[in-house]
């Protein structure tokens, strides 16, 4: 599929469907679109009083016009009212569309969306997300493929000329995203530490970027026990990656994304029983999925920013060799950890993960974790939660996830709960009380965490989604890389 850009009047356009934005309430058809509605003999009129079409947000209709005319279907969406339009509005109408046009067959199709903030380039972008993040497809895993017939084949944004470098933009990061996804869809036998590291050198070796991988001697000898702990039930080795992007010259600045890499997770010892999701726990890598996402998207977008993509990789199984609950565990930071938990491995793979960031002198940390059943507990499926002590990196993460659409909250980090952590031998359990599961999990991230400015994002429930919804099918979401991708351009500027 490709997208054009053109500036050809929509009463010339010829093609299969041509699709046309609508705000609330102005549904009524006017100036260009009225005389649109007369070449098509009042089709478009009828459309909208039939269907009682109000305009909407998320809303899209269709319907045939007559044989012999240049445009065989019009496609209707709702913007919702004009001063509430965000990009992610036409980052979703993009999406419904593209979902109608493929429904109908259509090998054509042209957009008539508006502006959002009189921004060509940020709207053309975002148009061309929604797009292609809905038209994603996953048949890895299918002996034959479902659909078979046409596709879209070209979408013409009108309108839009010379926009080409915001198209550019949009395949990079839905390419990031698109990775993102099939990692985390990927099932635990397909994506396992090796393969995932496998992944980070191949981004490397095709967006021209460093890797290190250390091996379990590597982490012996940097003294991660907390990782290696979590590990050491697997018959497959754990891999800690480093991917790190250095644009020429002098960044601006030097960030890191760590995300959790655990590629199953059966809770160890304490394994996750019937009802608990254990099936679906081949998600439970979303973080660092992001992360090689984010790397994919940055090192082809070259921001002047320096960026290092870490994360310590593990299988959370059970053997002879497993945790036992109640092992003491020291991380890297000689700090140690009584393990009353074997459920809560994320922390522990991501504990040695911050201490080896903490130390590459950076600006800022950022890490995505599939942590916590309470932080979907509380947020629910579609908001990420996020926890900082720090109020700039906060606003910077927020105004990044702003741009992308993806839902985010911030949650008090209140000191008070890290006394739930405390323990009668170590430094500290890895587990506290089931109430603010979530809150006592962060600040036992941030005892790891002492130099740079961190925030964490709780991302167990947007990693996926159950249902359909806007440009994301059902499965996994690629959640985070877009946020990560803004937050790391905005540091740039
Ligand atoms: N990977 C899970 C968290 C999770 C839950 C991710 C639901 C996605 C969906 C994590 O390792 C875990 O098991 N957390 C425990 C922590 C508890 C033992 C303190 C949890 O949330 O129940
Ligand atoms: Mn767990
Ligand atoms: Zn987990």
């Amino acid at each position: 599929m490709t997208i054009q850009l053109s500036d050809k009047p929509l009463l010339e356009w010829a093609g299969d469907s041509l699709a046309i934005g609508l705000f609330e309430d102005a549904v009524e058809l006017t100036g260009e679109l009225a005389t649109l509605d007369q070449k098509f003999s009042g089709v478009l009129k009828e459309l909208i009083t039939e269907e009682e079409f109000k305009g909407k947000a998320n809303s899209a209709i269709f319907t045939r016009v007559n044989a012999d005319s240049p445009v065989r279907k019009l496609i209707i969406v709702g913007l919702g009212k004009p001063d509430a339009l965000k990009l992610d509005t036409l980052r979703r109408a993009a999406a419904a569309v593209a979902r109608v046009g493929k429904k109908q067959k259509s090998k054509i199709l042209g957009f008539s969306f508006p502006l959002w903030n009189n921004d060509p380039a940020a709207s053309a972008q975002a148009i061309a997300e929604g797009v292609e993040l809905a038209l994603y497809q996953d048949i890895r895993f299918k002996s034959e493929p479902e659909e078979k017939g046409s596709q879209i084949e070209t979408i013409d944004l009108l309108g839009f000329g010379g926009q080409e470098a915001a198209i550019t933009r949009a395949n990079q990061i839905v390419s990031g995203v698109n990775l993102a996804r099939q990692l985390v869809a990927a099932p635990a036998n397909a994506v396992t530490p090796i393969t995932l590291a496998e992944t980070a050198q191949a981004i490397a070796k095709e967006y021209g970027l460093q890797v290190e991988i250390l091996e379990k001697e590597d982490c012996e000898k940097l003294g991660m026990g907390a990782f290696l702990g979590v590990a050491q039930a697997s018959e497959l080795p754990p891999k800690f990656i480093h991917l790190t992007y250095k644009p020429e010259g002098t960044p601006k600045k030097k960030l890191a994304i760590i995300g959790k890499g655990v590629t199953f997770d059966s809770g160890g010892l304490n394994i996750k029983g019937a009802g608990s999701g254990i099936e679906t726990m081949k998600m439970d890598m979303g973080g660092a999925a992001a992360t090689l996402g984010a790397a994919k998207a940055i090192a082809q977008i070259k921001p002047n920013v320096e960026v290092h993509f870490i994360s310590a990789v593990a299988e959370n199984m059970i053997s002879g060799r497993a945790m036992h609950p109640g092992d003491i565990l020291t991380a890297s930071n000689g700090k140690t950890i009584e393990v009353n938990n074997t459920d809560a491995e994320g922390r522990l793979t991501l504990a040695d993960a911050l201490v080896y960031a903490d130390k590459l002198g950076l600006d800022a940390i950022v890490d995505l974790a599939t942590l916590t059943g309470a932080n979907v507990i509380a947020l629910g499926d579609d908001i990420a939660g996020l926890y900082t002590p720090d109020d700039a990196v906060a606003s910077q993460i927020e105004k990044a996830a702003q741009s992308s659409g993806e839902k985010i909250w911030r949650m008090p980090m209140e000191e008070k709960y890290f006394e739930g952590l405390k323990s009668g031998i170590a430094d500290m359990k890895n587990t506290g009380p089931r109430p603010g599961g979530a809150i006592t999990a962060s600040l036992f991230l941030k005892q790891f965490v002492k130099e740079t400015p961190w925030a964490h994002l709780d991302i167990a429930g947007p990693v996926w989604a159950d249902k359909e919804n806007g440009y994301n099918s059902a499965g996994a979401t690629g959640y985070g890389v877009r946020t990560l991708v803004d937050w790391v351009l905005g540091a740039g500027e």
